[in-house]
């Protein structure tokens, strides 16, 4: 380990500056990974952590700057760029473990990312990824994104007073995510594609502009997602669960945890490592179909989900994942529409909420409780990634087409302001 922080190929070893902004690797078009000095061991570190979790003063009130020995030791306070974030919720709920198929309420946990300044976990890597961008001098940042990347990005961007262009497949992202987006000033492009198309065209318009890209194939956008782990297995006091779940997609979070749970246990921050569970929609689901056939090869697929967060066909950080499930002794599944749905309404029934996405992890959850694959005794956290207001018309549109054998809200009804007509409404 060097005694400064490095970027290095995944691929060929090649060794990069911390500073430098290859956006992969200059000579085999590998993606970078960040390594850092080691940090002192693990019961030192712990205390630290909690020391900085009671003060939450200046950056120390980031739940994600406050584990800055594992995510970017050299960025000092002034440097910066948080809103803050972080400092999310792990929550129990009986009618979310009940559905899911568990004896215990405490057997299923939710780490609500949702809470996070703007609505989704994306903040965490975002704050990381601006901070880096506006140290090595960028004139410009930019991302392709199914909405949450590019309602962060311009956010933070906005903070650190740059410029920002964001690529979002038109008429596929979430009215929540396009709002935030356009409010804070991003300049969007509404490509006539899927993400994937916008990835490619992101990747190669930022090259040619001389822009900052920093979707998750960006290495310090994965070290500010790592504290997702390291502030819930805080939240745990250390004692990692059996399981955590999450919705996956262009896998960058995937790849994320499994490297937070490494930089974990080398820091002896934990002792036992938890099984990921990476959770697709069946619509959008190459992850899953190749982990079916031991990953034995790169699966491509077109994708169509009503969880448009998730509607990536060729995920980028795909062999960061593998190891991510190998390592962990892991399972990647999917789900249907129905079944997501079916989840995000027991969710938001339980006043927690969530977007659709999101609800995938919890929908995978049972599945594997289904299956026997998550046996009786276990512990989950499932990670949601998402607030529910992100897409209000997924919301309307679930409940407008009621179904018999799924749980639905009260519909709204139309009155007079008479109190004859209050009574009638609680009658019906
Ligand atoms: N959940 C939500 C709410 C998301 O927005 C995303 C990704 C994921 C899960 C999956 O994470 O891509 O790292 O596997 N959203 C990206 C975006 C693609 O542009 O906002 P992943």
């Amino acid at each position: 380990m060097k005694s400064v922080s490095m970027q290095v190929c995944e691929d060929c070893g090649a060794e990069l500056g911390e500073l430098s902004c290859e956006p992969v690797c200059p000579v085999c078009g590998g993606l970078l990974d960040l390594t850092h000095p080691a940090p002192s061991r693990g019961a030192e570190l712990r205390s630290v952590f909690a020391d900085r979790r009671r003060a939450m003063r200046g950056v120390d009130a980031s739940g994600v700057w406050r584990y800055r020995e594992l995510v970017l030791p050299s960025a000092t306070s002034d440097e910066v760029v948080t809103h803050p974030e972080g400092n999310t919720p792990l929550m129990d709920s009986r009618a979310v473990a009940r559905w899911a198929g568990f004896a215990r309420t405490d057997q299923l946990l939710v780490k609500h990312e949702g809470h996070n300044p703007t609505g989704s976990f994306k903040d965490r890597g975002m704050t990381v990824a601006i901070t880096q961008a506006k140290r090595s001098g960028a004139r410009a940042v930019a991302c392709a994104s199914t909405g949450n990347t590019s309602a962060s990005l311009a956010a933070y961007a906005a903070r650190a007073e740059l410029p920002s262009l964001v690529f979002v497949p038109q008429g596929k992202v979430a009215a929540g995510k396009l709002a935030q987006t356009i409010a804070h000033g991003a300049r969007t492009l509404f490509v006539r594609g899927g993400f994937d198309e916008c990835l490619a065209l992101a990747r190669s318009a930022s090259a040619e502009l001389g822009i900052q890209l920093l979707n998750s194939v960006n290495p310090f956008r994965i070290e500010g997602q790592k504290t997702i782990l390291f502030e819930l297995l805080e939240q745990l006091g250390w004692d990692a669960p059996d399981w955590i779940a999450l919705p996956a997609g262009n896998l960058g979070n995937t790849s994320a945890f499994g490297k937070a749970l490494r930089d974990a246990r080398a820091a002896g921050l934990i002792d036992r490592v938890p099984r990921l569970c990476a959770v697709q929609a069946e619509g959008a689901a190459p992850f899953a179909r190749s982990f079916d056939h031991a990953f034995a090869e790169r699966v491509t697929v077109k994708p169509e989900t009503i969880a448009t967060a998730i509607r990536i066909g060729a995920p980028a950080s795909w062999n960061r994942a593998v190891r991510a499930i190998r390592e962990t002794n892991g399972i990647v599944t999917s789900v249907s529409d129905a079944e997501i749905l079916e989840a995000k309404a027991v969710i938001d029934a339980a006043g927690i909420g969530c977007e659709p996405a999101s609800a995938a992890s919890v929908a995978g959850v049972r599945k594997l409780v289904r299956s026997g694959a998550i046996r009786g005794g276990e512990q989950v956290v499932a990670v949601l990634t998402g607030h529910l207001l992100k897409d209000p018309d997924a919301v309307v549109a679930y409940h407008a087409a009621r179904q018999p054998d799924r749980p639905h809200a009260n519909p709204p009804i139309e009155i007079e302001p008479l109190v004859s007509e209050v009574e009638r409404a609680m009658r019906g």
